[in-house]
């Protein structure tokens, strides 16, 4: 029986309440985490998003009829206590940050019963992930999920409050906009009005964003939902919320140098580390020759080092070779592992060659018994070949040595994820270390084997770094962006760039992107002309909030730091989306849902559920 809360105000959230609060008479509020009866005493464990206290019902203190009614209490009711606080002498839970006290509980009501439940709110779970997102909000009850959403609540507050003290202006940009290809696919929403025509939701607000600095707003912020429908991972998700920025009258540096204050201080108010500033900078370049990659894991070292002028003319033919024919052959230094069994040097090889990779050969610096090389190519070699070799890997004896040889982009990604794969194998990665660093210098363009055309590498409105500008027709690739990004222990927390805010450079950019002024002209008509009225010189960055939550809640996955996430296949497993809708509302948006395809997805389905 649910009884009604009439004439009855919460004093406290339940871990609110400690020792200073001896012989107060307070009410609490929450749910029961568990109940027992013990010998004429009834124990109850009350939870509430602060957390969880002992009340114990005496029926010498609190009379037979509520004593009767606490012995009925089960798992999730939600009730209400009234009682005085006391301690419990030398009884205490150390476990519990309210272990030195209890209530002695005088009255009980119960406002809700609850249905058994289809998994128990404990902070350890072994719940398959999607039964918890069916029953989310029993899964929110979670003390790790509590603690997670309010540290995402600060979060946002920390960022609230540190751009407007900066002068930033939050402001709102709508999410019914036009579809303008910015990477990934957009998600649509059908116009009943405007028979046969979408809205897209937008991927992030960029062009709006720059519309504000046209309109002379100068500073912007937003703390703007973001659709994305593209494959989900472990730190994407379709609908995501992006710390969104853009400054008038600013350059890279000033962008840059007002972000390392923002990230201190987020730090620093939400999980109390200090961010040691200024953060390191290291060209896109740098980052992609001596770590593999755009956003390196600098937790740890293992560079990467080119070694093909050592082995351009070597006996082993494939390093020969592959420097020959255009390619790079690198190797990375693995001080004093030249004792790594042979194993976990073939787990080695199995990383490069899911990578692409044909092979990572290997080099045991004097390991063998009889002082000479352990080797998968030294045979091929002649000892000075390889004394070369070494010396130009910098290595001594005892140390291990791994080689990929192919194109250069090849390598950089197969080195890049052995470097990862060795850190993880060797324990490189210190908890609670936070390496951050600015990749900067991104290149402007980025080749597309797949379209045979150069594509923006961060988008079309990034501008060239003014001295590579005069590359863009004689050798487009070498042009570089004055675009960014924020790395935090190897991952991407975010990126911006400077934006192209001259007529001419923008039109020369969509002309080498291959768009016809046609095209340009239908895409973002609206901005190339808001760009004819005076545009400022402006820059913006933004930031994934999800996986910058994520990082402070020390969270593996981005949904344990959102309320209602989605599943792998993008599918809400809680209500049910997306859904098909009523044959009228299909009839009001003028649409119609090709059959073929539906049945193609249900055998997709079946086969998916079968192979399970
Ligand atoms: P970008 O596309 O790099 O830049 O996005 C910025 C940041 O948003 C986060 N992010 C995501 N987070 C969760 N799920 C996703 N699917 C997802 N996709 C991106 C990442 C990323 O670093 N308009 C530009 C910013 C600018 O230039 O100012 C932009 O959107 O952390
Ligand atoms: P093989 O002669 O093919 O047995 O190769 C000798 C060694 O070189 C093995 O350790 C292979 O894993 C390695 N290897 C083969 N191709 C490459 C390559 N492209 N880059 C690096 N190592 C390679």
């Amino acid at each position: 029986m649910a009884e009604s809360i009439q004439g009855l105000k919460r004093s406290a959230r339940c871990a609110e309440l400690s020792e200073k609060d001896i012989d107060k008479d307070v009410t609490v509020m929450g749910w029961v985490q568990k109940s027992r009866n013990k010998g004429g005493l009834v124990f109850t464990d009350m939870r509430d998003r602060s957390g969880i206290l002992q009340v114990i019902f005496e029926e010498d203190i609190c009379g037979s009829g509520v004593f009767e009614k606490a012995g009925t209490l089960h798992s999730e009711y939600c009730i209400a206590v009234t009682g005085r606080v006391r301690s419990r002498g030398k009884d205490v839970n150390k476990e519990l940050a309210t272990g030195a006290i209890e209530i002695e509980a005088k009255d009980l009501r119960i406002l809700s019963e609850s249905a058994p439940l289809p998994f128990p709110i404990e902070t350890e779970t072994k719940t398959r992930e999607e039964l918890r997102l069916k029953y989310r909000y029993l899964d929110l009850r979670r003390a790790p999920l509590q603690k997670n959403l309010m540290l995402r609540s600060k979060l946002a507050m920390s960022v609230r409050n540190f751009l407007s003290e900066e002068g930033f202006l939050e402001i709102e940009t709508p999410t019914f906009i036009k579809s303008t290809p910015e990477g990934a696919r957009d998600y649509l929403v059908p116009s009943r009005v405007h028979p046969g025509e979408f809205y897209a939701l937008p991927q992030s607000p960029q062009l709006l964003k720059q519309l504000l600095m046209c309109s002379g707003f100068d500073r912007y912020f937003q703390l703007a939902r973001c659709y994305r429908d593209e494959d989900l991972r472990a730190d994407r998700q379709p609908e995501f919320t992006q710390i969104d920025m853009e400054l008038s009258f600013v350059d890279v540096d000033d962008v840059l140098e007002v972000n390392e204050r923002l990230i201190k201080r987020m730090f620093k108010e939400v999980i109390g580390v200090d961010v040691e500033l200024p953060i390191r900078r290291m060209t896109w370049q740098t980052a992609m020759d001596k770590y593999g990659s755009d956003k390196p894991d600098l937790r740890f070292d293992l560079p990467i080092e080119d070694v093909s002028e050592a082995v351009k003319d070597c006996g082993f033919s494939v390093f020969r070779d592959t420097v020959a024919n255009g390619g790079t052959v690198r190797g990375i230094r693995v001080p004093g592992q030249g004792h790594m069994p042979r194993k976990k040097i073939d787990a080695l090889t199995e990383v490069a060659k899911y990578y692409g990779g044909k092979g990572l050969a290997y080099l045991c610096v004097n390991c063998a018994e009889d002082g000479g090389h352990k080797s998968s190519f030294a045979k091929f070699m002649g000892a000075e070949e390889l004394d070369a070799l070494i010396a130009a890997m910098g290595a001594e004896k005892g140390d291990l040595l791994v080689f990929a040889a192919d194109k250069l982009s090849l390598v950089r990604n197969v080195l890049g994820n052995v470097r990862l794969a060795l850190a993880k194998e060797l324990n490189l990665i210190q908890k609670g270390d936070w390496k951050f660093v600015w990749v900067t210098e991104f290149p402007l363009l980025e080749w597309s084997e797949e379209e045979n055309r150069f594509m923006a590498m961060h988008h079309p409105f990034t501008a060239p770094m003014d001295e590579d500008w005069q590359y863009i027709d004689s050798d487009p690739g070498r042009v570089r962006a004055k675009a960014y990004d924020i790395v935090l222990n190897g991952t991407e927390l975010g990126g911006g760039s400077v934006r192209i805010h001259q007529a001419d450079i923008q039109e020369k950019m969509l002309e080498v992107l291959g768009f016809t002024p046609e095209r340009a002209q239908d895409q973002f008509g609206f901005l190339l002309e808001a760009f004819k009225y005076g545009v400022p010189p402006h820059a913006g960055l933004a930031y994934g909030m999800d996986r910058v939550a994520m990082w402070m809640a020390g969270a593996d996955s981005i949904r344990e730091v959102m309320a209602f996430p989605k599943l792998k296949d993008a599918s809400d497993a809680m209500m049910g989306a997306p859904d098909v809708v009523d044959e009228q509302q299909l009839k009001d948006l003028s649409i119609r849902v090709d059959e073929s395809a539906l049945k193609a997805a249900e055998g997709d389905m079946d086969a998916t559920a079968s192979a399970e």
